[in-house]
């Protein structure tokens, strides 16, 4: 956990200090720490500084015993919150072993302070805890973070620093999942830690077991999990505030591990397959950081768990089974698992959505597809809907949280493919288009009159690459803030 708080004076032998280009030159951004850093800028010209976004310059200070200067690139005029946000990340990261640090970039209002806070608290993350011998080489992380502000004494730039000690705090329980290796992270251990957390956080737990599945008809979890020695399960949390606004339910795949089943993934890069349940990880979080915000907003959400695994136990390619509510599928690839669990989960949220007066919208999470990655690349994730109100206030949402997402089509003319000639459905389509098929497929479970929105995080969900801002190499944490900021919204709409 990360401790955030405002200052208006530094408070810390670690300062960070933004900097940048005014028409190509080198410029340090003052911030309002009251500290004169600008003696320093002709040592970052002789170190070769360029500025740019993920650079950060370390270098020894006077007031400070350290000051870290992080790349804002090119400044004209107002600097993006998503540009801070990251700046923050990046520095925080750079400074890793450095209990406390303290953030004097530039703010103007409390969205900046809020974009600043957040960053700085997500860039401290760290994931220890498989280190065996070599956990004592391993940097302390930063625990503590302050921000300069002039305006550290009122009550909404305080409440923005709580928000961002939330958002982290929920975002590494969600990066701690997706990085915890399938020897370690089963539906079943996955449950346990969600249900001791729920209950932390005043929020309603029930988790369905394998005989409970089974009994309820819940044919597209039990036929995914079936192959594995550890048993699917479903999760099920709720919060329900008093004065509730709106009601939402959260619906995320959780595949602790997807080998392809019968459809055997390739060896190579069949590893990161371990997060292929990031979209329940953010169900999860987000919930959690909902309930803990106090948002007037109803959330139900799901997390249909299960690790699709080859044995003789496996379903085959051909295989019929009966998703929950009745509608027959034809597995014809067991990789194409996903959209089974969500299928299941999907029926099951619209039918306790209904009971309880109906849903607002509900909204899928998921490592869905390669095609997703193929399309928008491994840093935007998809949206898909059938309702485009609904769309564009979640792209409002991802505008306030700067994480990046892109409408995709759902084009009626391929849904065709998916036709079985033995079954309701088939579980894959057309090739081309596949995150589009995907989307289809799920759409088939969804109530037409019930605002729907379909997140494909395959790509962004898990940072193979380079550590980059607030993101870390692995779990991302991708979507959390998002719908975070999207129940925000409705809860300020009457
Ligand atoms: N979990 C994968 C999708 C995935 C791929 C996530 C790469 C993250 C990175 C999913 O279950 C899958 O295997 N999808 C298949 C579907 C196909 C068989 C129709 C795919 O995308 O190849
Ligand atoms: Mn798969
Ligand atoms: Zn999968």
């Amino acid at each position: 956990m990360v401790k955030v708080k405002l200052t208006e004076k530094l408070d810390s032998g670690v300062l960070v200090v933004g900097f940048g280009t005014v028409d190509k030159k080198l410029k340090i951004e003052p911030g309002s720490s009251g500290i004169d850093t600008s003696s320093l800028l002709s040592t970052l010209i002789a170190v070769g500084a360029t500025g740019k976004a993920d650079e950060v310059i370390k270098l020894p200070g006077k007031t400070s015993k350290l000051i870290a200067f992080t790349g804002l690139g090119e400044i004209n005029g107002n600097i993006e919150p998503e540009t801070l946000r990251r700046a923050a990340g990046a520095a925080a990261r750079n400074l890793a072993g450095n209990k406390s640090i303290c953030f004097a970039l530039p703010n103007k209002s409390v969205v900046e302070i809020s974009a600043i806070a957040e960053g700085a608290a997500l860039g401290c993350y760290s994931f220890t805890e498989f280190r065996g011998i070599s956990k004592d080489d391993q940097k302390t992380p930063t625990s503590q973070v302050s921000i300069i502000t002039k305006f550290a004494d009122t009550a909404a730039a305080k409440q923005s620093v709580k928000r961002a000690e939330i958002i982290s705090e929920q975002t590494f329980l969600a990066r701690d999942l997706i990085n915890t290796p399938p020897s370690h992270l089963t539906p079943n251990s996955f449950s346990l830690r969600v249900k001791k957390l729920a209950s932390k956080y005043g929020v309603k737990v029930e988790i369905l077991n394998e005989a409970a599945l089974r009994k309820g008809g819940y044919g597209g979890i039990i036929g995914v999990g079936q192959g594995s020695a550890n048993p699917p399960a479903l999760i099920h949390l709720s919060y329900k505030p008093v004065k509730a606004k709106k009601r939402f339910a959260f619906v995320g795949k959780g595949i602790t591990f997807d080998t392809g089943g019968l459809a055997l993934k390739p060896a190579n890069g069949m590893e990161t397959m371990k997060a292929d349940m990031s979209g329940a990880a953010a169900v999860v979080a987000a919930v959690f950081a909902i309930a803990q915000l106090k948002l007037p907003i109803s959330i139900d959400g799901w997390a249909p768990l299960a690790e699709n695994m080859v044995s003789d136990t496996a379903t085959r390619p051909s295989d019929v089974i009966t998703i929950y509510g009745g509608k027959t599928v034809e597995v014809l690839n067991p990789d194409a698992e996903g959209r089974l669990v969500l299928a299941d989960a999907l029926v099951k949220a619209a039918e306790v959505g209904k009971k309880a007066g109906g849903l607002d919208a509900i909204i899928d999470i998921a490592t869905l597809t390669g095609a997703q990655v193929v399309a928008l690349g491994t840093r935007t994730s998809a949206v898909m809907t059938n309702d485009d109100e609904l769309c564009n206030q979640f792209l409002t949402a991802t505008s306030i949280s700067g994480e990046m997402f892109w409408p995709m089509p759902l084009p009626v003319e391929l849904r065709a493919s998916l036709d079985s000639p033995i079954a309701d459905i088939a579980n894959i389509g057309d090739r081309m288009g596949g995150m589009l098929v995907a989307g289809l497929f799920l759409k088939e479970f969804v109530d037409p009159s019930t605002p729907w929105l379909h997140l494909d995080i395959a790509g962004p969900a898990f940072n193979t690459g380079q550590a980059h801002g607030y993101t870390p190499v692995g779990g991302t944490g991708i979507a959390i803030r998002s719908l975070i900021c999207l129940a925000e919204l409705a809860s300020s709409h009457s």
